[in-house]
C-alpha cells in the first residue's frame, strides 16, 4: 500500500467522527496529533491508530483556550516538523427554543463550535502557510438548513461555513486548501455533551442520530476522498445533498418545511 506519511491534527479525536477520521488517515500511514478534552478516549484512539498502521501522540487540548491550541501547534512543529492537514472537528450538541435558551447557553455553544474552529485555524496558520497544507472544518447540515429548536447550534455551524468560505478565497491563492463538511445526523457520542433548557430536543436528536443510514466511519471515508479530490463543500448524506439542491433552487420550500416541523414539535410538546 502507498503510505502518504501525512501529518494530521484532529481536534475532538477521542470519540465519534474525530476518532474515525484519525483511523482513516492512519490507514494511509499518517502521523497524527490527537487532541481532545477526554484523555481516556484519546488513549483508545491512539491505540487504534497504531493498530491501523499510523503513529502519533495525544494532547489534552480544550479548543476554547487559544494558548492550548498554540501549544499543540508548537508540539507539532517540534515533533513532526509541521503539519499537512488540520481537522477542526471538536464539537458539542445543544438544543431548545430561542425564548428558553440563556445567553450562557449561547456563549458556551459559540465558544466551542464556532470560536474553537476560529482559534484552531489561527493557531495553525503559520504551519499551514509554510507547508501549503489543508484545513478541514467540520460544520453540519445545520449550517445550510436551520431546523427549529437549535438556533445556537445552527448559528455556530453557519459561522463555521462562513469562516471556511472566507478562508477559501484568502488562502487558496497562497496554496492552502480549505474544505467544509456538512453532515446530517449520524450515530456518535455527541449527545453526551448536550446542553439545553429542556430534554425534548435531546430526545428528538437521539432519534435522528439513530436513524442515519451511514456511520461515522463512512463519513470519515467520504471526507478523506473528497478533500483529496479538491472538493470544498462536502455533503456526505444523500438526503442532505438533495435538500440543499432544493433550498438553492427555491429556499421558500425549505422555510415552509421548517415552520411545519416547528408546529409539529410544539404540538407534540403541548400534549
Ligand atoms: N453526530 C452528528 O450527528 C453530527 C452531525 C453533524 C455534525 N457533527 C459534528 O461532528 C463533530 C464531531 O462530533 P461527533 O458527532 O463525533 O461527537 P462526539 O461527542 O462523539 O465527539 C466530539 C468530541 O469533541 C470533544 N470535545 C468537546 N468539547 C471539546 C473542547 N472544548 N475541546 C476539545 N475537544 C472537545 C469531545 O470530548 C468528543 O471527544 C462535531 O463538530 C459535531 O458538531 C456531528
Amino acid at each position: 500500500m502507498h503510505k502518504t506519511g501525512l501529518r494530521v491534527v484532529v481536534t475532538g479525536a477521542g470519540s465519534g467522527l474525530g476518532r474515525e477520521l484519525a483511523l482513516r488517515y492512519a490507514r494511509e500511514g499518517a502521523r497524527l496529533a490527537l487532541a481532545d478534552i477526554q484523555e481516556e478516549g484519546l488513549g483508545e484512539t491512539l491505540r487504534l491508530v497504531e493498530a491501523a498502521g499510523g503513529s502519533g501522540f495525544t494532547r489534552r487540548c480544550d479548543v476554547r483556550d487559544y494558548s492550548q491550541l498554540a501549544a499543540l501547534a508548537q508540539s507539532c512543529e517540534e515533533t513532526m516538523h509541521g503539519i499537512d492537514v488540520l481537522i477542526n472537528n471538536a464539537g458539542v450538541a445543544s438544543g431548545g427554543w430561542f425564548e428558553d435558551l440563556s445567553l450562557e447557553d449561547w456563549d458556551w455553544q459559540i465558544s466551542i463550535n464556532l470560536m474553537g474552529v476560529v482559534k484552531g485555524c489561527k493557531a495553525f496558520m503559520p504551519l499551514l502557510l509554510a507547508q501549503q497544507g489543508r484545513i478541514i472544518n467540520i460544520a453540519s447540515m445545520a449550517a445550510l438548513m436551520q431546523a427549529p429548536g437549535m438556533s445556537n447550534y445552527n448559528v455556530a455551524k453557519a459561522g463555521v461555513l462562513a469562516l471556511s468560505e472566507s478562508l477559501l478565497c484568502e488562502l487558496q491563492p497562497k496554496g492552502v486548501q480549505v474544505h467544509v463538511v456538512c453532515p446530517s445526523f449520524f450515530q456518535t457520542n455527541l449527545l453526551n455533551s448536550y446542553r439545553g433548557p429542556d430534554n425534548a430536543s435531546k430526545e428528538d436528536i437521539a432519534k435522528l442520530l439513530e436513524g442515519s443510514p451511514i456511520s461515522a466511519a463512512d463519513i470519515a471515508d467520504t471526507i478523506y476522498r473528497e478533500s483529496q479530490a479538491g472538493h470544498f463543500l462536502i455533503l456526505p448524506h444523500d438526503k442532505g445533498r438533495e435538500a440543499w439542491e432544493v433550498k438553492q433552487a427555491n429556499p421558500q420550500v425549505i422555510y415552509d418545511e421548517m415552520v411545519r416541523l416547528a408546529e409539529k414539535k410544539m404540538a407534540t410538546a403541548s400534549r
